[in-house]
């Protein structure tokens, strides 16, 4: 068995099994690819890095990988067996599988081609062509008597006899062993060729060495070799042990086939070198061989019974052409079997290899596009955060400069007016006449309407001014500063936005109200009069408190503005010396006017001191300047002293609410201002968050790529092991012995 086992035919049954695994691969390599293939070109969420037509090819592979490995999964070798009737080739197989197998005798035996092949049960089965039926048969006899029973078999049919693999170790090495009918007895070698040399690797003419070659033999061989490129043929020359009858000859003979055979195969066929034919070219008996055999399996001696002379050497002979057979068929069957499936193998990972390369290199242009994308958009969120913080710091001092300047210039442009009051009431003119109903008008009707004409110019200018310096603020902010952060559509709407800012500050003075508690005096007053006299020391206010005799602490209200609930409080406590000097005035007024004695001692006193006569010219000259300020106290002079009073108290009043509406006005400013830049940043948001989401989108998008990149270079790293398998295998199975 150990001769069995180190069979050459090993090597075929090796490269099936190898080819077979790769093949075997390559349909699961095809598979995974063509699904990931799919999947990538399904997915939308990609751009194409795959083309319809290559998952197209993909998948036509797949059914092409399956069918060649169906087909190399039944590979066998294939031996047929040629020559004339009762030459012995069922005889020299029945040696090769050391059994009786096929039926051989005298005579015409064989009468169809006999196909024996091996099968995993224990038992021996015939299938006849075109039958699924199982005939079975336990011996020899059974099956020439199967085989003579059957009418529909002619010479060119074909009988499969499946013999157990376990009773014959020949056929577990898929060897498929092919006998045939006599050539001489048929005239149809041609279908025969068709039907049944095509696809054999190796041929054996079994040739008879009783006589010599003959034609119909070469002339078969001759048409094999037309139809196959170099057959592998073999020659035996069966019954050599008829040479042991005629040892004198023996070796003549030999030589005389020999150079008949090598002529044959060398000069007439081309199939072989002269050098090579030796190794072609045998002298057997098959019949002592299988008899030998036979008894070895029976356990008795090999060369028991009548074995001619020099058994041993057509033995060793014998087993000499069994191994040369089994290297050729080996070596010959792996090559035309296999070779040409392992070019298509090759060629269709390489194209493989080249499609997933291709989409490696697309997912890889995408993902760098994308990372390029990510880059920019990070750089712009990067941008327009720290742009943003930096315009934050930047927009809200120059907010709080505008809103200080606007703050100035409205209290500019109050003090300018209350200035301008003056020249204005001055210039007023309509008719006066003190009466209370001519003062009610003049005080309810005109006065406002004066202060109001003046006021509106002086809100003209206020607004423009504030106008002016919020939309510079607004524009800077947008155009120089944000802008720039936020996407093309996102700009417009921020230009349609500046110019709605242009707004203007709203504010009440309230004209009408503003001199509504007015106490004109126009009676007339002496200016060398006391109460003149100490007006003019202490002022009008302290005057009144020091002639009437009390203090008068509690302040009056202030003028009816819009600001009124949040005015500044009036600034009270700080006249304590004023108040300390009209104390003691009150006391001296008070101790003069309650005793008029007093007055009298002092009259008593200074007519001592500088005589009658000046007293009496100072006295005369009171009198003349009373008469003349008496007469000079005329109705114009009345409106002068009305007009003085009414801008004296509405400067003191608008002085009041200067601060105020300045403050409000800028505040009004900083409220815009503040919700301009806001808005814009709110806008700023927008953007951000879109970058944001952008961002997300490409990272989910580049997480794809990878995995389609790295499976893609996975698949074509696999195509390219798969290519160096096929490498491998040519190397070690399809180049041996070139
Ligand atoms: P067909 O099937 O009729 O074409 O003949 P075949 O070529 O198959 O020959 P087969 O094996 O049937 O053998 C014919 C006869 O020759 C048988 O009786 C065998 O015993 C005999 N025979 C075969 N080989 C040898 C051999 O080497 N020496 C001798 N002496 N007889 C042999
Ligand atoms: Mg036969």
């Amino acid at each position: 068995m150990a001769e069995v086992n180190a069979s050459p035919l090993k090597h075929f049954v090796t490269a099936k099994k190898k080819i077979n695994g790769i093949f075997e691969q390559l349909a699961a390599y095809i598979k995974e690819s063509s699904t990931f293939l799919e999947e990538t070109y399904k997915n939308e969420e990609l751009d194409p890095v795959t083309t319809e037509e290559q998952v197209v090819e993909v998948r036509g592979y797949l059914s092409k990988v399956a069918g060649i490995g169906e087909v190399l999964a039944r590979r066998h070798m294939k031996v047929a067996f040629f020559g004339r009737t009762s030459n012995g080739k069922s005889s020299v197989i029945n040696a090769m599988l050391w059994d009786k197998v096929l039926p051989s005798g005298i005579g015409h035996t064989t009468n169809c081609f006999l196909r024996v092949e091996g099968t995993d049960g224990n038992d021996a089965f015939l299938l006849t062509e075109g039958s699924e039926e199982r005939k079975s048969v336990k011996t020899v006899n059974q099956l020439a008597h199967a085989l003579h029973q059957d009418e529909h078999l002619d010479a060119g049919s074909l009988v499969c006899v499946m013999w157990p693999k376990a009773k014959c170790a020949l056929l577990r090495d898929d060897l498929v062993l092919v006998d045939s009918p006599g050539i001489d007895v048929t005239t149809e070698l041609d279908s025969w060729i068709d039907k049944f040399c095509l696809d054999a690797d190796v041929f054996v003419l079994v040739a008879n060495s009783e006589s010599t070659l003959m034609q119909t033999e070469k002339s078969f061989f001759h048409k094999v070799n037309e139809r196959l490129s170099s057959p592998n043929i073999f020659i035996l020359n069966n019954r050599w042990d008829a040479s042991a009858s005629e040892p004198e000859y023996m070796e003549e003979v030999r030589r005389q086939h020999m150079d008949r055979c090598t002529s044959f195969l060398v000069d007439e066929l081309g199939v072989v070198d002269r050098a090579q034919a030796s190794d072609r070219i045998f002298f057997v008996s098959a019949k002592e061989v299988l008899q030998a055999r036979v008894h070895r399996a029976q356990g008795m001696p090999e060369a028991g019974g009548a074995l001619a002379e020099g058994f041993q050497a057509r033995m060793f002979e014998f087993q000499n052409f069994e191994r040369r057979f089994e290297e050729c068929i080996s070596q010959s069957a792996v090559k035309t079997k296999f070779e040409q499936h392992t070019v298509r193998a090759k060629q269709i990972s390489e194209a493989l290899r080249l499609i997933m390369d291709s989409v490696h290199i697309a997912a890889q242009e995408q993902r760098i596009h994308c990372l390029d994308a990510r880059e920019e958009r990070q750089d712009r969120l990067e941008f327009i955060e720290k742009q943003l913080d930096l315009l934050t710091i930047d927009c809200k001092s120059k907010i709080k400069r505008i809103t200080e300047e606007v703050e100035k210039q409205v209290s500019n442009a109050m003090a300018e007016e209350i200035r301008r009051l003056y020249v204005l009431v001055d210039e007023f003119h309509l008719d006066f006449h003190p009466s209370q109903v001519v003062l009610k008008v003049y005080k309810n009707v005109r006065a406002p309407s004066l202060l109001c004409s003046d006021l509106c110019c002086f809100g003209r200018v206020l607004a423009e001014s504030a106008t002016i310096s919020a939309s510079v603020l607004i524009c800077m902010v947008s155009c120089e500063g944000l802008k720039p952060l936020l996407p093309v559509s996102i700009r417009e709407q921020v230009d349609k936005l500046v110019p709605r800012k242009c707004f203007t500050l709203s504010y009440d003075l309230n004209c009408d109200k503003l001199c509504s508690d007015f106490q004109e005096d126009v009676s007339f007053h002496f200016s060398l009069g006391w109460t003149m006299l100490v007006n003019r020391f202490l002022g009008p206010k302290n005057t009144r408190r020091a002639l009437m005799g009390y203090n008068d602490q509690v302040p009056r209200p202030l003028a009816v503005t819009p600001v009124s609930t949040s005015m500044p409080p009036c600034p009270q406590g700080s006249m304590t010396q004023e108040e300390l000097m009209v104390s003691m005035v009150t006391g001296l007024a008070s101790l003069t006017s309650r005793t008029s004695m007093g007055i009298i001692v002092v009259g008593g006193v200074i007519w001592k001191a500088v005589g009658w006569r000046l007293i009496a010219l100072s006295v005369g000259l009171y009198g003349l300047l009373y008469v003349y300020e008496r007469l000079t106290w005329t109705t114009k002079a009345k409106e002068r002293a009305f007009k003085r009073q009414f801008v004296d108290y509405a400067g003191e009043k608008l002085q009041l609410i200067v601060s105020y509406t300045g403050s409000n006005c800028s505040h009004q400013v900083q409220q815009e201002l503040a919700g301009t830049f806001a808005q814009l940043c709110q806008q700023v948001d927008v953007t951000r968050q879109n970058l944001e989401d952008e961002i997300k989108d490409l990272n989910k998008k580049i997480e794809l790529l990878d995995g389609v990149q790295s499976k893609a270079k996975l698949l074509r790293n696999k195509a390219g092991w798969l290519d160096s398998e096929l490498n491998m295998f040519t190397q070690q199975y399809l180049q041996q012995g070139r």
